[in-house]
Formats: C-alpha cells, sequence, structure tokens
C-alpha cells in the first residue's frame, strides 16, 4: 500500500518512525506520471530501502503566462501507477500549506540556471529550486533521483545542494522516450495528432548532430548549424533555442572537449513548449 501524507508533519512523522538506518529514495514530480517519471521510481526502489514520491504541481516556478492552471492532474491513475511500482508513500502538500502567503525566503542559484530555459522562463529555477530545498528538508531522503530529460534542472539542483550543503545524493536518470524519439513528457497531451506527427523532429536534430560529432565536428556553432536544419526542416516546430554547451557548467562552447557537451533545445508546437537534449561524450 502506498501510504498518502497530506501534511509536513506526516511526512516528518512517517520519517522519524523509518527504522534507523533505512536508505530514503525520494521521487519529486509534478504528477500526470508517464513511464518517465516510472523510471525513476524504478531507479529509487533498486538503490534505497524505501521510496517515496510527491505530486505536488508548484506554482512558483510557472511563468503568469505558463500552464499552471491547465496542467493535467489525473491524480487517480497517478496514484494506481505508484501503488502498482510498490511506492512506500506519496507527499501530496496542499498549495497553502508549502507556502504561507507573506513566504519571502526563495532559492536563487545564479549561474547554471541563467542560459537555455533560464533566459526564457524567468524564475523557472528560483520556483524549482526553491521546491525541491523545501521538499529535501520536510522529507529528509538520503537520495533523490531527477531525470536527464530536464538536464539544466539536473545542473541547478546539484548547483544547489553542493553549494548549500543539502546532505542529499543527487542520481540523474536517463531520458525515457517515445518509439519515434519523443521524449517523454507530461505536456506531450497538449500536441494535436499533426503536432504529434511533427514533434519527433526535435529528437531527431539532436541525433543528427551528434552522427556529425561521431563523424569527427567538434565545431560547436557547426553542430548547432546541423540540428538547426534538422528542426527548421519541420515547419510546425518554432525553436525558441538550439544550443551546444558544457554539460556541467552550461558554459557556451566553441569546441566540444574532452568533456564532451550537451546539446539543448525548446521548441514550440503551437502553444506547447518541449524541451530536450542529448550529451555528447569525451571527444
Ligand atoms: P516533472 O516534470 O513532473 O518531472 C519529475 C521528474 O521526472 C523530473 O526529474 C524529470 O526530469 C523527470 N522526467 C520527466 N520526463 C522524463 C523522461 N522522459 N525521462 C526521464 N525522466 C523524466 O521536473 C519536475 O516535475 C519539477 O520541476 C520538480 C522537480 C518536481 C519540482 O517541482
Amino acid at each position: 500500500m502506498t501510504l498518502i501524507l497530506r501534511t509536513i508533519p506526516q511526512v516528518r512523522a512517517w520519517r522519524k518512525g523509518l527504522p534507523a538506518g533505512t536508505r530514503l529514495g525520494f521521487v519529486p514530480t509534478m504528477g500526470a506520471l508517464h513511464e518517465g517519471h516510472m523510471s525513476l521510481v524504478a531507479l529509487s526502489k533498486a538503490q534505497a530501502d524505501r521510496t517515496i514520491a510527491s505530486i505536488f504541481v508548484n506554482p512558483l516556478q510557472f511563468g503568469p503566462n505558463e500552464d499552471l492552471s491547465r496542467y493535467p492532474r489525473p491524480l487517480e491513475n497517478d496514484l494506481a501507477l505508484l501503488e502498482a511500482a510498490g511506492v512506500d508513500a506519496l507527499f501530496l502538500p496542499a498549495v497553502e500549506d508549502l507556502y504561507p502567503k507573506d513566504a519571502s525566503t526563495f532559492v536563487v542559484e545564479e549561474q547554471v540556471s541563467l542560459p537555455l530555459c533560464g533566459a526564457f522562463r524567468p524564475g523557472h529555477f528560483r520556483g524549482v529550486a526553491t521546491v525541491v530545498l523545501k521538499l529535501f528538508n520536510i522529507v529528509a531522503p538520503d537520495v533523490a533521483f531527477f531525470g536527464q530529460k530536464d538536464a539544466q534542472q539536473c545542473a541547478v539542483i546539484a548547483r544547489m545542494v553542493r553549494d548549500l550543503d543539502v546532505p542529499v545524493e543527487i542520481v540523474r536518470g536517463p531520458t525515457l522516450r517515445e518509439a519515434d524519439g519523443l521524449a517523454m513528457s507530461s505536456r506531450n497531451i497538449y500536441l494535436s495528432p499533426e503536432d504529434r506527427a511533427a514533434a519527433p523532429a526535435i529528437h531527431r536534430s539532436l541525433v543528427a548532430a551528434e552522427a556529425a560529432f561521431a563523424a569527427g565536428e567538434r565545431d560547436a556553432k557547426r553542430l548547432v548549424a546541423v540540428g538547426r536544419t534538422v528542426l527548421a526542416g519541420e515547419p510546425r516546430l518554432k525553436e525558441q533555442y538550439w544550443e551546444a554547451r558544457h554539460p556541467a557548467s552550461l558554459a557556451p562552447l566553441v569546441t566540444v572537449g574532452p568533456e564532451g557537451a550537451l546539446l539543448a533545445v525548446a521548441a514550440y508546437l503551437g502553444t506547447t513548449r518541449l524541451i530536450d537534449n542529448l550529451v555528447l561524450g569525451a571527444g
């Protein structure tokens, strides 16, 4: 049985009641769970003694014109998935419990959160970092699992945990994809059939750049040009950014060096914004 914990004291009491030495794994989510989320649950089940997930559509990380109000909330289905996966507990906080009306303290990472999505979603990573630190403080996990699908989010959280001495290990899980390459996302359900058919061009653009890299191309601009050309070949897709950056610092790259590169894309299909990325290995 997955225990549903709705309040902060309930989570703290549950955590306290675990046998001494229990390694607690944590999978934070915003719900509308798919196989990508569930792969993180599976990692936690394999690497920890107990697993707790959270579902919280965090208002602080949505911009004023973003999809907070229409974000999917299929709670019954999510619960069934967590139950079937053997998750021990689910934290389902209310907005008012996590954010007192006069809350005035926030977590701002000032380097890796600036480029890519950070440049187009002001306040987004402040919202993510703040809620994730709060969840860590409430759940007190030994290890927490995040998807490489949101590579910049992983980088921001890793930096926050290091900089603020948060006693939690961060594990990244690989991006799960549909058969045609589209990265799984709770937002894919927004896509019309035509947009859904066009969406795999995002992944194809990354794979094309990866092929150029495999063929010996190390010039970041030329790799980006290869990817952009493929993306532009799908007229329904509107590029927001297509970039090559250092995989850890997210600093801009001129040449892909021994530490490899993060290739990262954001694109619109109608009003739906999708992101994807791929890491090029050492070269
Ligand atoms: P959400 O978008 O629900 O994602 C929860 C976790 O699932 C994140 O770590 C995300 O990277 C991972 N994930 C999403 N799609 C994936 C895929 N296709 N393959 C592998 N993992 C995938 O990310 C958030 O929620 C929020 O920002 C959160 C961290 C919960 C803070 O509010």
